[in-house]
């Protein structure tokens, strides 16, 4: 993996897709032990965790349903502090298993308005599952039940993640370059 350019700003190799590949067959195992069975839907937020939930679930050998939501908080490389609702939920989510499946979980807050919004359709259990956890400086990370790898707070694009929408198709995660160093 060598640097990538986006608009300027370039980014560095952070995590290979090997490493990825390695962790995404650690959740689908744990996943599996705790849903097997359960017939659980997964909603993956749109639009940076279709490559993570599109990875993720086809190592799950159990029965199960995917559905997607999307929203955006997000432009260009700074959180914009507002979450946005583009597509909702559709499906009914009374007494079913729910699972969120996320790119990223940085401040929260896209994570708190689809799980406020996903209980009060009382599904039967609620967790998250994100590919990363972003520690922010001054702040705990914020909970989730399941995750790939906890990053520095800097920014990253790749599997899924954009830059100003480019850099998704990356197979590996590559970080801003902390700045001087070129
Ligand atoms: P939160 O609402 O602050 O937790 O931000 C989460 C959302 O912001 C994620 O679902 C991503 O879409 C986006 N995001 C956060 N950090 C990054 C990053 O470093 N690169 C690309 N997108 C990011
Ligand atoms: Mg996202």
């Amino acid at each position: 993996m060598s640097y990538v350019k986006v608009h300027e700003r370039i980014f560095e190799p952070l995590i290979t897709k090997e490493q990825i590949g390695g962790r995404v067959e650690y959740l689908a195992g744990l996943l599996t032990a705790e849903y097997a069975g359960k017939r659980p839907i997964f909603l993956a937020v749109l639009n940076g965790a279709f490559i993570f939930a599109a990875d993720l679930l086809r190592q799950l050998q159990f029965p199960h349903e995917i559905s997607f939501v999307k929203m955006s908080s997000y432009q260009g490389t700074q959180s914009t502090g507002l979450v946005t609702e583009l597509i909702g939920f559709k499906e009914d989510l009374s007494n079913r298993h729910v699972i969120i499946l996320e790119d990223i979980v940085e401040t929260g807050r896209t994570l708190k308005l689809a799980t406020d919004q996903i209980n009060q359709m009382h599904p039967a259990s609620l967790k998250v599952v994100t590919l990363l956890v972003k520690k922010l400086k001054d702040q705990p990370v914020y909970p989730v039940d399941y995750f790939g790898f906890e990053i520095e707070d800097r920014f990253v694009l790749g599997y899924g993640l954009d830059y100003d929408g480019y850099g998704r198709n990356l197979a590996g995660i590559y970080v801003e370059q902390a700045k001087g160093v070129l």
